[in-house]
């Protein structure tokens, strides 16, 4: 009965969510070097922690990588060589912008992918509680999903000057309501992929996928982040992924 088997496969892949990874950007703010993704933690890149992390969910079934257009052949190598928990990589060459990259990503996902995550592959060392219980969200009904931790600093809201200049501030918003969002974030795969398209005009330019889901409309919802999925932006987030991948290795064996 081919049909049956069929049906039931393309059930099991609708049922496993698909995770988009941006990995095209450069890096500027780490400084000279390779670009960011393939910059190495612990002797291995940042691409392939964040790609093993996500690999490592039992809610995540594909993962698509979108690398550095001039890097695809060398990411899909760097991929293969790496064990990747037996789950599908995939690699596309990605955009000129993060938006453009998610976009070329989301493209390669089967259009019976019920969820989808997107994932910074800047961000090497979030726990796999944090992505399983995004595609939880998802799957119990959220049409976005954003893991976001609350702030450490009082935050100004300023009138930009040439930088080195005094810049006036305009007001402190109330601490307790904002949140640091961090990925994986969480949607229903054609909300998404719609959000994204309609994008394509240029005029929503956002630096979050939650963010596009925004404005047009869209309900987003915040759940429980983890401080050990920052971002690594610049040269002292090296230090401290360093320092958190050290600890790991010699508590939990990781
Ligand atoms: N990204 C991407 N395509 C781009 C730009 C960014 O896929 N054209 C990805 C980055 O590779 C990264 C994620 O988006 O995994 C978050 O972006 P960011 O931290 O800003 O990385 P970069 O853009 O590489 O760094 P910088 O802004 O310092 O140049
Ligand atoms: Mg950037």
């Amino acid at each position: 009965m081919p049909i049956a088997t069929e049906e039931r496969n393309l059930n099991a892949t609708a049922q496993l969510a698909a995770a988009v990874v941006p990995a095209a950007g450069r890096g500027e703010r780490l400084g000279p070097g390779a670009p960011k993704a393939l910059r190495e933690l612990g002797g291995v890149p940042l691409l392939v922690h964040a790609v093993r992390a996500l690999a490592r969910s039992r809610a995540v079934g594909l993962v698509v990588v979108a690398a550095p257009p001039q890097g695809v052949a060398e990411v899909a190598a760097l991929l293969d060589s790496h064990g990747l928990d037996g789950k599908d990589v995939t690699v596309v060459a990605g955009g000129a912008t993060r938006q453009e990259s998610v976009r070329l990503g989301l493209a390669a996902i089967p259009a019976e992918t019920e969820v989808v995550l997107v994932h910074d592959a800047a961000r090497p060392l979030v726990p796999v509680e944090v992505v399983d219980a995004v595609a939880a969200a998802v799957r119990a009904g959220a049409e976005a999903v954003v893991p976001a931790v609350p702030l450490a600093d009082t935050v100004k809201r300023v009138e930009p000057q040439p930088a080195g200049a005094p810049e006036p501030v305009l007001e402190t918003p109330d601490r307790s309501t904002l949140r640091a969002v961090q990925t994986p974030q969480g949607f229903r795969r054609a909300a998404l992929a719609e959000a994204h398209e309609k994008a394509l005009d240029g005029e929503a330019q956002v630096t979050d996928d939650a963010g596009l889901i925004e404005h047009f409309g869209g309900r987003v919802v915040v759940v429980p982040g983890h401080e050990e999925a920052f971002k690594v932006t610049r040269p002292l987030d090296l230090v401290l992924a360093e320092a958190v991948l050290a600890r790991r290795r010699a508590t939990d064996g990781y």
